[in-house]
C-alpha cells in the first residue's frame, strides 16, 4: 500500500514540470509538494506508521522522488532565470547607432572676446596686463590722479561711497586707479607697460551708459617719450582692433592727470567717414582719452618727473564691443539673455 503511493508520487513527479514556464508556476509546485503539508513532506510523515521492516526500502523511495522533484525544480529554475535576464537585455538593448542630442555649447561673452582682442594687441606690443581692485581709496581714485577734494572734474564720477567710509572708500570710477598703483608697486621706478582692464562705476544708466561698464586703461612710463610715442601706439591700436583702413584724429582735450590731453575719434567704421546715424553725420567717432602723464602725478607716486615721462589712456571696452558688434543697447551686455550671448558663438572661428 505504502509502495504504491510512492510509485504514484513518483510517476505524478515525472510530468509535473512538464508544461511549467513561470517562476510563479515552480513557486506554487514547491508549496504543494515540499511546503508544510505538501505531498512529498506529507509522505515523509508515513514513515513512522510503516512497519521496521518495510522502513528501510520506503525510505529511499521517498528519498527518490525527493531527489527528481528537486532536479526538475533546480534545472527549470535555472533556465527560466536564464530566460528572464535574456529577455531583459533584448528590451534594454541599448542602440550604440543612435545619433546623439546635440551638445549645447556655451559662448564666450562679448566683454570677454573683446578684453581678450584687446590684451592681444597690447601684448603683441610689449604690454603686459596689471589688475587692480574694484574697491578703491579716494587718495588712489582722485588725490593721487591729481584731481584734490573738491575738483570740478569729480562731478562726472562722483560715484559709489562704501557705507561709513565715506569720503574715504568708493567702488572706482576709473581703471586710472591702477596706473597710481603700478607706479607705487614699480619700486625701482623704472619703465612700465602695462594694461589695466576691469570694471568701474558711475551714476549712469541709458541706452549708452550703464552704471557699471568695463574700462582699459594703458601706461607706459620711460626716458624719452613724446606725443609721437602716444600717437603712434593709438593709431596703431585702432587699426589693428578696428581695420586698417581706419584714419585717426587728434583733438585736444582734458584730463587732470594728462598734460597735454587729448581725445581720439576714429572714422566711423559702418559709413566710413561719410556720415550715417551712427556717428551723427560727422564721420567721426569719439574712442579714447589719452595724454601725457601729468608730472604732478608722476611725483605723487615716486618718479623723477624730471627723468621720466610717460603717456596714458583710456576707453569703455563696452563701445569698442558695441561698434565692433552691432550692439545697440549697453544694457543688454549685461542682462545675461542667453538669446543675445548665443548670436556671439565663433563659428566663423571654427
Ligand atoms: N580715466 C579717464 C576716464 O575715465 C580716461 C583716460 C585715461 C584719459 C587715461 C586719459 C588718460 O575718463
Amino acid at each position: 500500500m505504502y509502495n504504491e503511493k510512492v510509485n504514484d508520487l513518483l510517476k505524478e513527479v515525472k510530468e509535473l514540470f512538464k508544461d511549467v514556464n513561470t517562476k510563479k508556476e515552480l513557486e506554487d509546485i514547491k508549496n504543494n509538494y515540499m511546503g508544510k503539508n505538501g505531498k512529498i513532506t506529507e509522505l515523509q510523515k508515513l514513515i513512522k506508521e510503516i512497519p521496521n521492516e518495510e522502513k528501510r526500502d520506503f525510505g529511499m523511495k521517498v528519498n527518490e522522488v525527493k531527489d527528481l522533484f528537486n532536479n526538475e525544480y533546480n534545472k527549470l529554475f535555472e533556465s527560466i532565470n536564464l530566460k528572464e535576464i535574456n529577455d531583459l537585455l533584448e528590451s534594454e538593448r541599448i542602440d550604440i547607432t543612435l545619433p546623439s542630442k546635440k551638445i549645447k555649447r556655451g559662448t564666450l561673452h562679448p566683454m570677454t572676446r573683446i578684453e581678450e582682442e584687446f590684451e592681444d594687441i597690447f601684448s603683441s606690443m610689449g604690454y603686459t596686463v596689471y589688475d587692480g581692485p574694484e574697491i578703491e581709496s579716494d587718495e588712489n581714485c582722485f588725490q593721487k590722479l591729481n584731481i584734490p577734494k573738491g575738483h570740478p572734474a569729480r562731478d562726472a564720477q562722483d560715484t559709489f561711497y562704501l557705507k561709513d567710509e565715506y569720503e574715504k572708500f568708493l567702488i572706482r570710477s576709473q581703471t586710472s586707479t591702477a596706473q597710481v598703483r603700478a607706479m607705487e608697486e614699480n619700486k625701482e621706478k623704472g619703465p612700465l607697460r602695462i594694461v589695466c582692464p576691469g570694471k568701474v562705476y558711475r551714476r549712469d544708466e541709458d541706452a549708452t551708459h550703464s552704471h557699471q561698464f568695463m574700462q582699459i586703461e594703458g601706461l607706459v612710463i620711460d626716458k624719452d617719450i613724446s606725443m609721437a610715442d602716444l600717437k603712434g601706439t593709438l593709431e596703431l591700436f585702432c587699426k589693428k582692433i578696428l581695420g586698417e583702413k581706419t584714419k585717426v584724429r587728434f583733438r585736444p582735450s582734458y584730463f587732470p592727470f594728462t598734460e597735454p590731453s587729448v581725445e581720439v575719434d576714429v572714422t566711423c567704421f559702418k559709413c566710413g567717414g561719410k556720415g550715417c546715424n551712427l556717428c551723427k553725420q560727422t564721420g567721426w567717432i569719439e574712442v579714447l582719452g589719452a595724454g601725457m602723464v601729468h608730472p604732478n602725478v608722476l611725483e605723487m607716486c615716486g618718479y623723477d618727473s624730471k627723468k621720466y615721462q610717460g603717456f596714458a589712456f583710456g576707453t569703455g571696452m563696452d563701445r569698442f564691443a558695441m561698434f565692433k558688434y552691432g550692439i545697440p543697447d549697453i544694457r543688454t551686455i549685461y542682462g545675461n539673455d542667453i538669446r543675445f550671448l548665443n548670436q556671439f558663438d565663433r563659428k566663423d572661428e571654427d
